[in-house]
This record gives structure tokens, C-alpha cells and sequence, in this order.
């Protein structure tokens, strides 16, 4: 934990499990929304695939601690029951927004058609056209036929709807039949949605086992189910969609936080960077939850600070001034993380951790107080 931290390429290798290909399966547990990360190790180029908007933070974070650069967020389809978190995705990291070119939506820098290709490095995702559920679904497959991201074209054990956005089930059918269960029996099947925890399928099993197409199963079977389900309208659409054909820009700007570029690492905690705080020392309480020990000892302190060790602070909580924002800080960022989960818990409005800790802040050259100052 206290190491210097490992270059961004050997780290990203180490994340991909020492593959050239990194794969990552995100989930938003409110709409049941999978989310995908691709990115080539070597080039460290990747893209995302049906980002959902309330969920940028942790993405950007993701992307940020691995070192990856996105070439392109994608969206399967104009989703009715999430909003894409692509527009914001484009806005911080300058990644291309694709999407059908079909679905007329706004701000699409990449509109996609059957037969493209979009490259991330050295590998690259083949684009499918899979309509039926809506008329604007693609499907990604990966080069080399390994992996496929199918939407909601394909679900697990199941299907998309047909009954609204221009949905029709014959159309279904054709698509699946033929540009998704065509591919190798081993390729292996991400859906774009799943609300019983089932992650991931393959050719071979969907072609033996889906529910509604698998087996014996003929387009008539399929056709008959899919108009014999009665299935209530999804309660984000009024939302959902008009967002989308905007690729997810809000309709007003986004008011960040106002007291400072807070970025929330991938465990969630708002955090700040040592020249942040060195800039604004004189407008934060910098509060240290290190031992009395560590505080006096050759580490030295940030001076000015307020020492509160973290064992006392839910004790001693009346001690911090409550008219500045809080910069929590203690030798590598470990126990100042649970401290700044503490004090947002007890309701402070105004608080964030120091990225890396003491230790950083030294690394980076900012002053410190040594005992003889205290
Ligand atoms: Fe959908």
C-alpha cells in the first residue's frame, strides 16, 4: 500500500489478470444495467459499452486508476430505462459517442452501421445490426469472435421486447438467428440487462436453452411468444428516452460541486490532490487522524493542522470548525478514507480525503512542519 505506485502500463496489465485484452462487467444495481470496459493492455486504448449516467463517477475513476485512454463510449441502443452516460463520458475524456446511426439521436460523433468497425489499439469490435427490440440495436463482436455484447437484442435465457419503440418480433428473431447464435458455439454472451444476477451466456447455451428461441424452438414459437406477453411500460421511459436522443446531455448545465474538483475514486470516496490543497491551505481545516506518536514523529505534519487520531474522532467531533471544508489526511490515505466516510456519515458538507496521503504529499515536495515546529 505505502510503495511507490506502479507505472500506469504494468498496472493496467496487472488489472487485465496478465492478458493483452482487459475486460471489465460493471452494474447499475437500480435499472438492472450491465456496463462493459474493453481496453488493448499494450496501447491502453479502450472503450465502454452502455455506460449509465448516474453511474460516470465510478466509471471515470475506473478508467482514471487504470491508466485508460477511451477512444469511443458506445450504447447498444436508445435504452428506455437508463440514461447513457455517454455525453458526460465524451465531455471529460474527449471519447467518441457511437451509436446507430439509425436512432437520428443528438450529439453522436461516431453514428454506426451494420459492418463498421471500431478500433481501441490493436484489437477492434465488429458492429452487428440487430434490430427488433428497437429498430436502432447493434451488436458488438469482438475480432476475434470470443466475445459478443448483444444489448438487449439477446439476454440470458431470454430476450428484448418488442411491444414499443418500433420493436417487432419477426425482426427479432432474424437478428438473433442470424447474427448472434451464427457466431462460434464458444462465443461467449454479455446482455445489456439482467435482474436475477446472470452475467454472462454463450452461443451454445442460448441455442439450447433460451426459453423463447432455444431448443426446437421456430420463429412461429418466438413470434407467439413475444405477443403473448404482458409486460407494464418501463417507468423511466418519459425520461429515459429523451435523454438518450440527446446521447445523455443534460438539458442544463451540470452544476459540479462548488468548493472543489473533487473526483470520487472507484471505492467511492471524494478525494483531492496534493496541489489542490497546497493552493487553498488557507481555506480548509487540514485535519490529521494519524497517532500522537506519528504526528510528532520524523514524518513530520502539514502545519497548521488539526490532529484528531482515528480511533477518538467520533468522540471528538465537536472540535472541527464547521465554517471550512475538511481535507482529511493521514500517512498513505488508508485510514483518513474511513475517516472522511466518518465525518460525511455524521452529515460534515464539506469533505474529502488527500489522495495519497502524507506520504504523497512529501513525494510531490509540498512543506511540512517537523516536530521542532510544533
Ligand atoms: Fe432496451
Amino acid at each position: 500500500m505505502t510503495g511507490a505506485l506502479e507505472p500506469a502500463s504494468s498496472l493496467t496489465a496487472a488489472a487485465a489478470g496478465g492478458a493483452p485484452l482487459l475486460f471489465r462487467q460493471l452494474f447499475d444495481a437500480d435499472t438492472g444495467t450491465f456496463t462493459y470496459l474493453l481496453a488493448d493492455v499494450a496501447s491502453r486504448q479502450g472503450v465502454l459499452i452502455d455506460p449509465v449516467f448516474e453511474q460516470h463517477d465510478r466509471d471515470r475513476s475506473l478508467l482514471r486508476e487504470l491508466g485508460i485512454t477511451l477512444v469511443a463510449s458506445l450504447d447498444t441502443h436508445a435504452h428506455a430505462d437508463h440514461v447513457t452516460g455517454s455525453w458526460l463520458m465524451h465531455e471529460a475524456t474527449g471519447c467518441a459517442i457511437g451509436l446507430a446511426a439509425a436512432v437520428g439521436a443528438e450529439n453522436v460523433t461516431l453514428p454506426l452501421r451494420h459492418g463498421d468497425r471500431v478500433d481501441f489499439g490493436h484489437r477492434h469490435l465488429s458492429v452487428r445490426s440487430t434490430p427488433g427490440h428497437t429498430d436502432g440495436c447493434l451488436s458488438f463482436v469482438l475480432d476475434d469472435h470470443s466475445l459478443a455484447f448483444t444489448g438487449d437484442a439477446l439476454l440470458v435465457r431470454g430476450s428484448g421486447r418488442c411491444d414499443f419503440q418500433q420493436g417487432d418480433p419477426h425482426t427479432l428473431w432474424r437478428s438473433i438467428t442470424e447474427q448472434i447464435l451464427s457466431l462460434p458455439d464458444s462465443c461467449l454472451l454479455y446482455p445489456g440487462h439482467d435482474y436475477t444476477g446472470r452475467g454472462v451466456s454463450s452461443v451454445a447455451e442460448e441455442k439450447a436453452f433460451n426459453a423463447r428461441l432455444g431448443g426446437a424452438a421456430t420463429e412461429r414459437d418466438f413470434v407467439g411468444h413475444m405477443q403473448a406477453m404482458k409486460l407494464p411500460h418501463p417507468h423511466r421511459i418519459a425520461i429515459a428516452l429523451p435523454g438518450n436522443m440527446r446521447s445523455g446531455r443534460p438539458r442544463e448545465a451540470i452544476t459540479t460541486s462548488s468548493w472543489a474538483p473533487l473526483q470520487r475514486s472507484y471505492a467511492g470516496l471524494p478525494e483531492l490532490p496534493p496541489h489542490w490543497v497546497a493552493d487553498h491551505r488557507d481555506q480548509l481545516t487540514i485535519l490529521d487522524v494519524r497517532t500522537p506518536e506519528e504526528v510528532n514523529g520524523p514524518d513530520g505534519r502539514i502545519g497548521g493542522s488539526l490532529t484528531i487520531p482515528l480511533p477518538d474522532l467520533e468522540q471528538r467531533l465537536a472540535e472541527i470548525p464547521r465554517d471550512k471544508p475538511v481535507v482529511v489526511i493521514c500517512h498513505a490515505g488508508s485510514r483518513s478514507a474511513l475517516a472522511t466516510q466518518q465525518l460525511i456519515k455524521a452529515g460534515l458538507p464539506q469533505v474529502a480525503n488527500l489522495r495519497g496521503g502524507l506520504h504523497r504529499w512529501t513525494q510531490e515536495g509540498y512543506p511540512l512542519a517537523g516536530a521542532d515546529a510544533l
